[in-house]
């Protein structure tokens, strides 16, 4: 009985944010070595560099359609991949910053093509997140730090900690519910406000980050008010950071736990 796995095969790769920089050896790898290498990056200059990589790159650009809903665009990038990964080629899906943040299609083409038995899997890349923690020197382990995709948490009542950094990802796109627009406006902005300021003050900071995709340009760090957010111009690639709000609750009947189960450590190091 034949037990090898069937000779396509599908790894996807995270290229960084910054073009040219943020590119890890063995993801580059992966792109030179596969048959088909397809693409989904955040500008027409990246897709170019990565064309540059190989001689058969496909754009999964076109599949983004105004209107056309979001699952749609991403099950047609899925199937794009899947195709070629059933013929038996080894297909290398490129995207940017890490394929596995707040991106589904290659997530989804992974389960698929490991459930039909091909070997699938991911290969991390720096994400927008990483250059945030790099450029605003935020430290993830000091407060706590949580992130949503900003529609979300309008759509669903999520329970929020403002003692911890909030990160909202697709602030550009606030209102969004899977149409595929690619813009918002004050009044969906007013919206998220009025949401935040259930657990933040309207006075309280926040950050409108945009890492640097070209590594001549600066990060964008636009510091305003919660109150004024909704008058920044954003745009697909923003991400919005607000800084704790409290400071952190001390929880004094589990550290009273915690104190007990110190001394027992104690005593039964002392005998
Ligand atoms: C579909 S997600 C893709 C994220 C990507 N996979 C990553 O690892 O960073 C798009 C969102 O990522 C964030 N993003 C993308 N590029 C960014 C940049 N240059 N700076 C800051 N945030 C960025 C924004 O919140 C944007 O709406």
């Amino acid at each position: 009985m034949n037990t090898q796995p069937p000779a396509g095969s599908l790894v996807c790769v995270g290229i960084g944010i910054t073009l040219g920089s943020h590119i890890s050896p063995l993801a580059r790898s992966h792109i030179e070595t596969a048959d088909v290498v397809f693409v989904a990056v955040s500008d027409g200059l990246v897709e170019l560099w990565v064309q540059r990589m190989h001689p058969d790159v496909r754009s999964l650009q076109p599949f983004y359609q105004t209107g056309k809903p979001r699952m749609q665009t991403y099950r047609q990038m899925v199937d794009a991949m899947l195709t070629e990964v059933r013929a038996g080629k080894r297909v290398c899906g490129v995207f940017y910053g890490h394929p596995g943040v707040f991106a589904w299609a290659p997530h989804k083409a992974i389960e698929t093509a490991r459930a039909e038995g091909y070997r699938a899997h991911m290969e991390p890349g720096i994400s927008a997140e990483d250059c945030l923690y790099a450029d605003l020197g935020i430290d993830p382990g000091t407060r706590g730090c949580q992130h949503f995709e900003a529609s979300q948490l309008m759509y669903y009542r999520r329970r929020l900690d403002p003692s911890a950094w909030l990160v909202l990802w697709q602030i550009g796109i606030t209102g969004d519910h899977g149409q595929n627009r690619f813009s918002t406006n004050t009044a969906y902005l007013q919206v998220l406000v009025d949401v935040l300021a259930r657990d933040y003050p309207l006075e309280h900071e926040v950050i409108a980050y945009r890492a640097a995709t070209l590594p001549i340009h600066p990060p964008r760090i636009e510091r305003t008010t919660l109150a004024r957010m909704p008058h920044l111009t954003l745009d697909a690639a923003d991400t919005l950071a607000i800084p704790p709000a409290t400071p952190m609750e001390p929880d004094p009947v589990t550290r009273a736990r915690l104190a007990a189960l110190d001394m027992v450590r104690a005593d039964a190091v002392g005998t």
